[in-house]
């Protein structure tokens, strides 16, 4: 369904989530509620110039869609200061925020994410050929992915995901260890003849961020939609999903395929993590145990640890999941 809203934004509600076209500043205070949102994906545009972007890229720019907006480098700092701070009042406390960008102004995000309460946890590189020829310099082909959170809650980080604790290389080297290092190299799609936004994101690199930040029926937004590159990999995977996009004709030209998704159709395609069950998952606990539960939280708490790093530890003493720790503290009354 297609409304206007007596402003400029228009909006379209489908079973999945609601779509903005409009400006994401005005449109998230306006429409997006406090603590509504479980995670955050966004490109922000670079303010490198939208009408020279594709020098970057070695293609055919005649399906690329026109109508990418820009933000002036002079209004770059203040525009990011506004719209980071619209992310942080709709994350849910423990929420996670990936913000993609390149290195030009990367200042101006790190700067305004630093009068935020977002918390770092983790600065991502994104490595990808751009197919850029140089010849008097190195040759470009990173990007940067912040990784913040929002303190106060329980973040998501689904550690077993994609690949078990246990799943190993032919080097017996963990696969679940080298996919969770912090660069990354995943090459860009080409998608020759197909209608794209100037610089989509690659579907492989937004499933990896949705897996292990968030689970099925979790909200997920962009801010900067795009070619909704996150939309399409948030339902695929069964999550719920919102964001905006200025560009009229950007927003028209994708909104339709949004429309045709099919909730939770990419999951057949994902790879099935070997994972080996907790030593004492489903099994009644003993008193001993419970014993040793209480007695060792109570000392770590009076140490300083956090409730997420006891839990987790105690989690693998008494092989049993976060969940059943969680469960067994509430029922001893000890985690107040
Ligand atoms: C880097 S692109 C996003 C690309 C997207 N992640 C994808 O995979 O297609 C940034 C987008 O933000 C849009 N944009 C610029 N200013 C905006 C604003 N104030 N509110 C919402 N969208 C905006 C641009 O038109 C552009 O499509």
């Amino acid at each position: 369904m297609l409304k206007k809203n007596g402003s400029d934004v228009r909006c379209v509600t489908l079973p999945a989530g609601t779509f903005y076209n409009g400006d994401c500043i005005s449109g998230a205070a306006r429409y997006i509620p406090d603590g509504s949102v479980d995670l955050i994906i966004t490109d922000p545009p670079y303010g490198i110039g939208g009408d020279t972007l594709h020098k970057h890229y070695n293609r055919n720019e005649e399906f690329v869609v026109d109508g990418y907006v820009e933000i002036p480098e002079k209004e770059y700092g203040n525009f990011s200061l506004q719209w980071i701070r619209e992310a942080e009042r709709i994350l849910k406390p423990g929420g996670s925020i990936y913000i993609i960008s390149g290195y030009t102004n990367l200042y101006h995000i790190l700067a305004a994410l630093k009068m935020t309460s977002l918390t770092e946890v983790n600065h991502i590189i994104w490595k990808y050929s751009f197919g850029v020829f140089t010849r008097r310099k190195f040759v470009s082909s990173h990007y940067h992915i912040l990784f913040y959170e929002k303190p106060g809650g329980i973040r998501t980080f689904n550690l077993e995901s994609r690949y078990g604790l246990n799943e190993k290389n032919g080097d017996g080297r963990s696969l679940n260890n080298t996919d969770r290092e912090d660069v990354w190299q995943i090459n860009r799609e080409y998608k020759p003849g197909l209608v794209k936004n100037k610089n989509e994101l690659p579907l492989e690199l937004l499933l990896k961020l949705i897996q292990y930040s968030s689970n099925e029926g979790d909200l997920v937004c962009d801010l900067f939609l795009g070619g909704f590159s996150t939309a399409i990999a948030a339902i695929g995977l069964n999550r719920r999903a919102t964001g905006f996009e200025i560009s009229s004709a950007m927003f028209d030209a994708r909104i339709c395929e949004i429309e045709r998704m099919e909730p939770g159709s990419l999951i057949p395609l994902l790879r099935a993590p070997a994972i080996q069950p907790r030593k004492n998952q489903r099994k009644a606990w003993t008193d001993e145990d419970i014993r040793y539960l209480v007695r060792e939280f109570k000392k770590r708490r009076a140490s300083g640890e956090t409730k997420k790093e006891i839990i987790a530890v105690l989690g693998d003493a008494l092989g049993r999941g976060r969940w059943a720790i969680i469960k067994a503290l509430k029922k001893s009354a000890c985690n107040k």
